[in-house]
């Protein structure tokens, strides 16, 4: 059977199942006399949040009505692992959800996501959490309507973890957020294994869709209303190296860019060491690619860079972002930053600092250094004291803090587009919109704007937003 044959036969023995669950799912409104309730939660990324979509999109067809709630008939974590704090929220709040069990008869509980890629985690939870149903991972949520049907079968937890896969699943149901906007994967894994991160470990080796698969993804949702799309991998600069007719990035965006209807095309995550000369000039030339690059610093101490495996020094990085910001001069620039790595001294977090006042990136994601267990570092002996970290963590936030206020201040009494996400959270006559550059402005309107692309003048500038008004 040829790949595409064999891809094809998965989503359909999916639909079956979908189908199967449905059954479930409306023997159950029978009983209760209503439709049953479902809630997805996402921690982490934008990786799982598209997940969630996913996972969203077939709890749907099978019958399920998504609430916000979590004391519902059915409820999905779909868990992050790349720090330690996400772990203990999930956690946390399993023991609320058990309190919400104990008087529901009906409630199931179902955990996947990176977290769930780890052995020790799965061990924790069948002692620790015997009420959870169902638990999968990372590489096998494609296989979701038949693990739902599974756990509706079975007595007890139903636990299907994979340690790898090298399937792509195309054209399941997906359950959208917004409306005008959403994200695509364009790939997923990651070949990187910087020393620190549990990513490589629990979402697997790089694997790219196929162009195709991913326009005609784009396509029909240009056609369901979408303006603004979101291409998502670990590490989109390394996207179609692994195609059998390999393809960049770049090349992919120039193709991208071609969709009719289609106005904004966004990108998450790139790799320093992987960012070519071409995607700067794709970027520069083209009418729909957003004015604004993610570009993970890390650190700014080639010492400590090195130890990473980031494989570029800070010299590297800062002639990079200097040539970025010649050639696309209103492009923002923003950063992860990690203080705490092992060994990190007073004057590695220094250079971390002088990188961020010479780079000035318009936003920048500030963490203290996890200890993942399996990871390279987790290992080294000169792990950094808890107060150190916390010193240096406040005074790169600090720093981070001063840049990203006078960089948001630059753009005042412009005008620029904003694509209309929101009603303003505060204030119902305002709306809340995106520039290109990923900075927020609030301006008066009503939802009738919402998913449109406007004019907005920049009046006033509030630190890290605007307050603006409509221009026609
Ligand atoms: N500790 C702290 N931060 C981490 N990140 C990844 N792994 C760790 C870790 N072990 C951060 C990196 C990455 C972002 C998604 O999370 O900065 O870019
Ligand atoms: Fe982690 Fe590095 Fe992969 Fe990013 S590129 S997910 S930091 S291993």
């Amino acid at each position: 059977m040829d790949h595409r044959t064999e891809v094809q036969k998965e989503t359909e023995r999916q639909y079956a199942f979908m189908e199967k669950a449905a059954g479930y799912v409306e023997a159950m409104a029978a009983k209760l006399g209503r439709k049953p309730t479902c809630c997805v939660t996402t921690f982490g990324c934008q990786m799982n949040a598209r997940d969630s979509e996913k996972l969203a999109g077939i709890l749907e067809k099978a019958g399920y009505e998504l609430v916000e709630d979590e004391n519902a008939d059915f409820v999905i974590y779909n868990t992050c692992t790349v720090r330690d704090n996400a772990n203990q929220k999930v956690y946390g709040r399993l023991g609320v959800l058990n309190g919400y069990k104990k008087k529901n008869p009906h409630m199931k509980i179902a955990l996947c996501g990176c977290m769930m890629q780890e052995p020790s985690v799965i061990e924790k939870i069948k002692k620790s959490y015997p009420f959870v149903d169902l638990i999968f991972g990372t590489h096998n949520i494609f296989k979701f309507a038949e693990l739902l049907t599974a756990m509706f079968e079975n007595k007890g937890m139903v636990i299907d973890i994979w340690e790898d896969t090298d399937k792509i699943v195309e054209d399941l149901p997906v359950e959208r957020k917004y409306p005008f906007k959403s994200g695509i994967n364009i790939m997923f894994g990651c070949n990187n294994f910087c020393s620190y991160c549990i990513v490589p470990y629990v979402r697997g080796r790089e694997r790219s869709r196929n162009p195709k698969d991913i326009i005609r993804e784009i396509e029909g949702l240009v056609a369901d209303g979408v303006v603004e799309i979101m291409l998502l991998g670990q590490n989109v600069n390394s996207y179609g190296k692994n195609l059998e007719e390999p393809v960049t990035f770049a090349q992919l965006l120039t193709q991208i860019e071609k969709i009719e209807g289609l106005e904004r095309i966004r990108f998450m995550t790139s790799h320093p060491k992987d960012l070519s000369e071409e995607l700067i000039q794709v970027m520069k030339h083209s009418k729909k690619i957003c004015r604004h690059l993610h570009l993970p610093l890390q650190s700014g101490s080639t010492r400590i860079l090195t130890a990473m495996n980031r494989r570029y020094t800070k010299e590297q990085y800062l002639k990079l972002a200097e040539h970025i910001r010649e050639e696309i001069p209103d492009i923002s620039i923003t950063t992860d930053i990690i203080v705490g790595f092992p060994g990190e001294t007073a004057e590695d977090v220094e250079e971390t600092i002088d990188v961020i006042r010479r780079v000035k990136y318009d936003n920048a994601f500030t963490f203290i250094y996890s200890k993942r267990t399996g990871t390279p570092a987790a290992a080294m002996d000169n792990q950094v004291p808890e107060d150190v970290v916390k010193a240096g963590f406040d005074k790169v936030l600090k720093v981070v803090q001063d840049t990203a206020r006078e960089q948001a201040a630059r753009y005042q009494g412009q005008v620029m587009e904003a694509l209309v996400e929101e009603i303003n959270e505060s204030d119902p006559g305002m709306v809340t919109g995106r520039l290109s550059n990923n900075l927020l402005v609030h301006f008066p309107g009503d939802a009738s704007l919402i998913g449109k692309i406007v004019r907005v003048s920049l009046e006033e500038c509030h630190g890290f937003y605007y307050v603006g008004k409509r221009v026609e």
